[in-house]
């Protein structure tokens, strides 16, 4: 089982395999993922929604995400292990957008970083490719940028917006992302830059014609019991079979099924008349 790399992902772009991704953000999880074949974990800022509470991405930091894509990469033997740069921690200067990326690689242990934006970026994906830093950009639904976007809602719907879309797509290639994530693009649209670029694309809510697939472990795994996004497909409903299995310990522990006498120790009835 070699590693998977940029060269597994020009690789399979080249012979039309599609490329597998999930997010992670921990060691068991990512134990799983990485078992499972899946091509590469992102260790997303999704985090800050997932995981840690927060009702966006906005307050994730850098220390946050290299705490967990620490305990992803100690879990991970074959995937490529992608981390995912918070807001802001790539904006304040081309010095400080490396100072960060290399903490994802030599602190933390990922092989890529992935960051989101077009054009405005551009520089600062030359300066980390070309520091040995492998990047993979985000464009679309951006949710760094929420703020300005006012809510969380299908991109490049109009000529105008696809446009952009697709010069920023090329902008990040020309400036040596490896691959780029399209998050809610119409599906037509995704086709289009997937056929016009020579990276491959990986959809989140941008239909079946993508280089490949990311989605939210938690939300494909069904963990919430509650809404989630119309592009997410429900492979399991943990979210049932764990509170089945609290529940059921719960009354177990109330009315004394558990725990058996299967789960206890026994000693020596010798000692054991000693201390009466
Ligand atoms: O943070 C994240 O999980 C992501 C994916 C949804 C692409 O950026
Ligand atoms: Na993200």
């Amino acid at each position: 089982n070699e590693r998977v790399t940029t060269a597994t992902f020009r690789k399979y772009h080249a012979e039309g395999k599609k490329i597998t991704m999930l997010t992670a953000y921990d060691y068991p999880t990512a134990r799983l993922v990485d078992a499972a074949g899946i091509d590469a974990i992102l260790v997303g800022d999704s985090l800050g929604n997932v995981v840690l509470g927060y009702g966006s991405t906005i307050p994730v930091t850098m220390d946050d995400m290299v705490h967990h894509v620490k305990a992803v990469t100690r879990g991970v033997q074959r995937a490529m292990v992608v981390a995912d740069l918070p807001f802001l921690s790539y904006h304040l200067s081309k010095e400080e957008s490396l100072r960060n990326a290399g903490r994802f690689m030599q602190e933390a242990g990922a092989q890529a970083v992935k960051l989101e934006g077009g054009r405005e970026v551009a520089e600062t994906v030359k300066a980390l490719t070309d520091a040995g830093i492998p990047v993979v950009g985000h464009l679309g639904l951006t949710p760094q940028s929420i703020n300005q976007m006012g809510g969380y809602k299908v991109q490049g719907k109009d000529e105008a917006a696809a446009r952009k879309l697709i010069e920023d797509t090329k902008a990040l290639e020309n400036a040596g992302a490896f691959a780029v994530v399209l998050e809610c693009v119409p599906t037509p649209l995704a086709a289009k830059i997937t056929e016009d670029i020579g990276i491959p694309t990986i959809g989140i809510g941008a239909g079946p014609h993508c280089s490949g697939q990311v989605l939210v472990y938690h939300d494909m795994l069904g963990f919430s019991g509650q809404f989630s996004p119309k592009f997410v497909k429900c492979y399991a409903n943990l979210h049932e079979a764990i509170m089945q299995g609290l529940q059921s310990y719960r009354e177990e522990v109330e009315n004394g099924a558990f725990p058996g006498p299967e789960h206890g120790f026994g000693m020596d009835e010798e000692v054991l008349k000693k201390l009466y």
